[in-house]
């Protein structure tokens, strides 16, 4: 059984009020914390190797390490809980039912980082969940967590939470920061990175909400005693938004050493496939991640058990593995067809694209069309080149990741799944119906 560390009291009845957490050990960490020097805190998060859960997976404690201290310039905490990645609701989870473990991470991370206001930019869909945040604020502002000179040391915080109007690419951090300061969300180029100017031009930490509950346990447990848990360059526990062909869809939090099998398979987890049906796919990481066929999803080329860490998932690269992005692990049976679901993602990325860059920009809706006319039984082999091509226009040349995003799932079902693109082109009388393709003009 994995480890808990965020989802430990999650189903104790009023986990959600101050007062049930607090007896349950909420915010000791902070009592701890506000007895260290500022630095020593982002010492114990390098030391435990936290890595960014949003999607990225980049050192949490280095890029805390990065965040430029000019004198009298003011500095920020931005907790990144525009979670909108396709199959990912994990951090929809940890707000809604434990809002005080996002708040007392809060709180730790802003007197670390020297931040006297921080903002938690929430998706717009998760429109009952602000409310619920702001009564943990002022919760825990009346127990003395918040606010001015707090727990008497003389250190002040404010939080305030930020709604979104339901853009994907604001939560992009830098189009995150525009919409933030007012603007439309269109992402900035990057360097200059938010640690030296972020919001308002001044020194920003941006961490997606389990990365910023994660320093909880960090600061309880110790920064090297957080690093015993998991394996390698994955320390710590990891939560999984489970969703698709599986019979217990959910959000579990893992412990990074189990395999992939086990929790496709095991009761604990998502209590294998309905119906018996077999695995086809999984896109482990949320939709941007590359999809990966059953036999390299199970195991890897040298025939290793493949593991839900970051290495293990990416072992091989692009052409056998793939990434543990933001922990939205979404599974097909034998039943779907990766050319629709392809279309259907690149549908998606096309609506949600910023429009800055060309390549994104006109790429995007191009890869959708060329995937509809081959999922329609109209497509030619020369579609499948052409879509290859496309793609391979579109990733790295772009102003953010969205592009790559877009391109990456088309590339690994090509890759994976061509024989399936060719039977689409060489049985069109076999499609009946609008094969599945909805209204998408
Ligand atoms: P990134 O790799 O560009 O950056 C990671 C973080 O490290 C950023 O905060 C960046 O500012 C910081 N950083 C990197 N180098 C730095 C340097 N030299 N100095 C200072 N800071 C530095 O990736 P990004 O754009 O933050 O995230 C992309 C990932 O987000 C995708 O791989 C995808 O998995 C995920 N994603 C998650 C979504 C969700 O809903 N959770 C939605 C869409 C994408
Ligand atoms: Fe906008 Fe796409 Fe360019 Fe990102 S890659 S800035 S979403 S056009």
């Amino acid at each position: 059984m994995s480890k808990k560390l965020l989802l430990k009291h999650a189903h104790v009845e009023g986990i959600h009020t101050f007062d049930v957490y607090r007896k349950h050990g909420g915010y000791e960490s902070v009592e701890k914390a506000l007895k260290m020097a500022p630095d020593a805190i982002t010492e114990e998060v390098k030391a435990s190797g936290l890595r960014g859960r949003g999607g990225a997976g980049f050192p949490t404690g280095l890029k805390w390490s990065f965040l430029a201290k000019p004198e009298g310039v003011p500095r920020y905490l931005v907790v990144n809980a525009d979670e909108s990645e396709p199959g990912t609701f994990k951090d929809r989870y940890l707000m809604e039912f434990i809002p005080h473990l996002l708040i007392e991470g809060m709180i730790v991370s802003s007197y670390a980082l020297g931040a006297n206001t921080s903002y938690i930019y929430i998706r717009g869909e998760y429109s009952w969940i602000p409310d619920i945040l702001e009564k943990a604020i002022d919760e825990a502002k009346a127990a003395g967590f918040l606010g001015q000179n707090i727990q008497g040391t003389g250190y002040n915080l404010e939080i305030y939470v930020h709604r979104g109007a339901g853009a994907y690419i604001c939560g992009e951090e830098t189009a995150l920061l525009e919409s933030l300061e007012g603007k439309r969300g269109n992402p900035r180029l990057k360097p200059p990175f938010p640690a030296v100017k972020g919001l308002w031009a001044c020194p920003t930490v941006v961490n997606n909400v389990e990365t910023i509950a994660a320093v909880v346990p960090v600061i309880n447990l110790g920064g090297a005693e957080y690093a015993k848990i998991g394996v390698g360059k994955s320390t710590g526990t990891k939560l999984i938004s489970a969703c698709g062909n599986i019979n217990k869809p959910g959000v579990y939090e893992i412990d990074m050493t189990i395999t992939v099998e086990e929790f496709i398979y095991s009761d604990e987890y998502c209590g294998g496939i309905p119906n018996g049906k077999r695995l086809k796919a999984c896109i482990p990481g949320g939709s941007s991640v590359p999809i990966v066929p059953a036999n390299l999803l199970l195991r890897t080329i040298n025939g290793e058990p493949r593991y839900m860490n970051y290495e293990s998932l990416a072992d091989g690269g692009f052409a056998t593995g793939t990434m543990m992005g933001s922990g939205g692990f979404i599974v097909l049976d034998e039943d779907q067809s990766v050319v629709k679901h392809t279309m259907t993602l690149s549908h998606f990325y096309a609506h949600e694209s910023c429009g800055q860059c060309t390549p994104c920009r006109e790429g995007t809706p191009w890869m959708f069309k060329i995937l509809k006319k081959i999922a329609s039984g109209q497509g030619t082999l020369n579609d499948i080149d052409l879509l290859w091509d496309v793609q391979r226009k579109i990733e790295g040349n772009t102003i953010c990741p969205l592009g790559d995003a877009a391109a990456w799932p088309v590339a690994a079902a090509i890759r994976h799944f061509r024989d399936e693109f060719e039977w689409y082109i060489d049985n069109p009388d076999a499609l009946t119906g609008n094969y599945g393709i909805g209204n998408y003009d």
